[in-house]
């Protein structure tokens, strides 16, 4: 029996980490599995908990507000030694890049466990964008023993740094083994958030869903993408702009300020994971600085402009469903144009073709650990 731990701590993490533990869960003979939440997020981690119905086995509760790095990481280190030594795992599983991720890596590494990396091999090598990301990710490689790579352009990536290639198992993100999950389930659940939204949305105006969090857009960045969407809302009244906004003071306080009086701006709280997918499938057009959302959206077809300067998943944008277009007022303005006004330019980003994934990273992840 090999005894698994999954840590992990923000939204994201859980909605991407949540269907590896229900796949480990099939084999309850070959596999003891626990989750532990360091609960860097605490509201956006419960509602993804709540969605998938399940209960942690160990939480650390540690989000304060305003958190800073520093006391975030050593908090995680601290508090993850406890629970490995109690539970004395074979495995923990890690993913992608946030300070729970790069920290629970390191805690683990010092307690002797096996490290396994989810979503491993996204770079840009620049250690400043996404920040303090880009940095996160390079150390967890450095310390796991084993990389489930999404693409095989991550796995270049780790071969680049002198990673094993025995040790790195390309196996699609799995964010769409969540999002396959997510549209069936859907189906059979009653859901008052979605009811709400349609009450408050006019689904006969052409949806632009926004969403935004990088700590490298924090101040002048976040400026500039809300004076551009307060101009495309002023211009453009067939659209209706809806924005969730992440709770991170850093991005309520400019967003509510600068854009909470607009008749054709939506701002509201951060959505269930069904009601975001749900929300995405209404949309005509998607804004977001979100590594998850531009993995998702070409999934449903829907195109996506990219609110940052440089992304870690080039294939969608190779693949012409997603673009870049950075935080410049001017760029974002002229490509939304665009994109509302020629619907031949519009058509060809619609295309429902996805390179990160096919709903089955999540067995690939077992059948790897079994035979390792
Ligand atoms: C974190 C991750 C980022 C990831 C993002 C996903 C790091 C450094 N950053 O960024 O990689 O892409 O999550 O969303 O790991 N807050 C709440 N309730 C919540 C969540 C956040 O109030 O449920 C507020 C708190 O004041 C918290 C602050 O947001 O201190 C910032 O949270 P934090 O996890 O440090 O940073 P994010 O910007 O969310
Ligand atoms: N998401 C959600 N509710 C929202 C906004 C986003 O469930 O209101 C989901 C989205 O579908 C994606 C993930 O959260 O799977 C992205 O999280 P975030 O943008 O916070 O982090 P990132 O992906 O950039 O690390």
């Amino acid at each position: 029996m090999k005894k698994i731990l999954i840590t992990f701590g923000t939204r994201p993490e859980a909605i991407k980490m949540l269907p590896l533990f229900q796949e480990f869960n099939k084999y309850p003979d070959l596999f003891q599995t626990k989750i532990c939440v360091t609960a860097q997020h605490r509201e956006m981690l419960d509602q993804v908990l709540d969605f998938f119905e399940v209960q942690p086995d160990f939480d650390l509760n540690l989000m304060k507000p305003g958190q800073n790095l520093h006391s975030l990481t050593a908090n995680i280190i601290l508090s993850l030694k406890t629970v490995l030594e109690e539970f004395k795992p074979d495995y923990m599983f890690v993913h992608g890049d946030t300070t729970t991720s790069m920290a629970a890596a390191l805690a683990g590494f010092y307690s002797g466990v096996k490290i396994c990396h989810v979503e491993a091999g996204l770079r840009t090598f620049n250690i400043h964008s996404p920040f303090p990301e880009e940095m996160n990710r390079q150390i967890t490689a450095r310390i796991a023993t084993y990389h489930f790579a999404p693409t095989e352009n991550s796995k270049r990536n780790l071969i680049k740094e002198n990673i094993n290639e025995s040790t790195i198992s390309v196996t699609g993100n799995t964010v769409i083994d969540a999002l396959l999950h997510s549209v069936e389930k859907v189906k059979h659940i009653n859901n008052s958030e979605i009811l709400n939204l349609k009450e408050l949305i006019n689904l006969n105006k052409k949806i632009i869903l926004v969403t935004g969090h990088r700590r490298e857009n924090h101040g002048e960045g976040f400026i500039q993408i809300c004076q551009a969407l307060k101009t495309i809302a002023e211009r453009h009244h067939e659209v209706e702009i809806i924005y969730p906004v992440h709770l991170n003071p850093n991005v309520q306080k400019p967003v509510y300020e600068m854009l909470s009086h607009m008749d054709n701006i939506k701002l509201i709280n951060p959505l269930s994971y069904p009601s975001f997918v749900w929300l995405m499938n209404q949309s005509y057009l998607i804004l977001t600085d979100s590594g998850g959302i531009q993995e998702e959206a070409p999934s449903l077809g829907k195109p996506v402009l990219v609110l940052r300067e440089v992304t870690e998943r080039p294939e969608a944008v190779e693949q012409g469903t997603v673009i870049l277009v950075g935080t410049n007022y001017e760029s974002i303005v002229k490509k939304t144009n665009l994109l509302l006004s020629n619907n031949h330019y519009y058509k060809r980003m619609t295309r429902i073709q996805n390179p990160y994934g096919d709903g089955n990273a999540c067995s690939r992840i077992i059948e790897f650990i079994l035979k390792n």
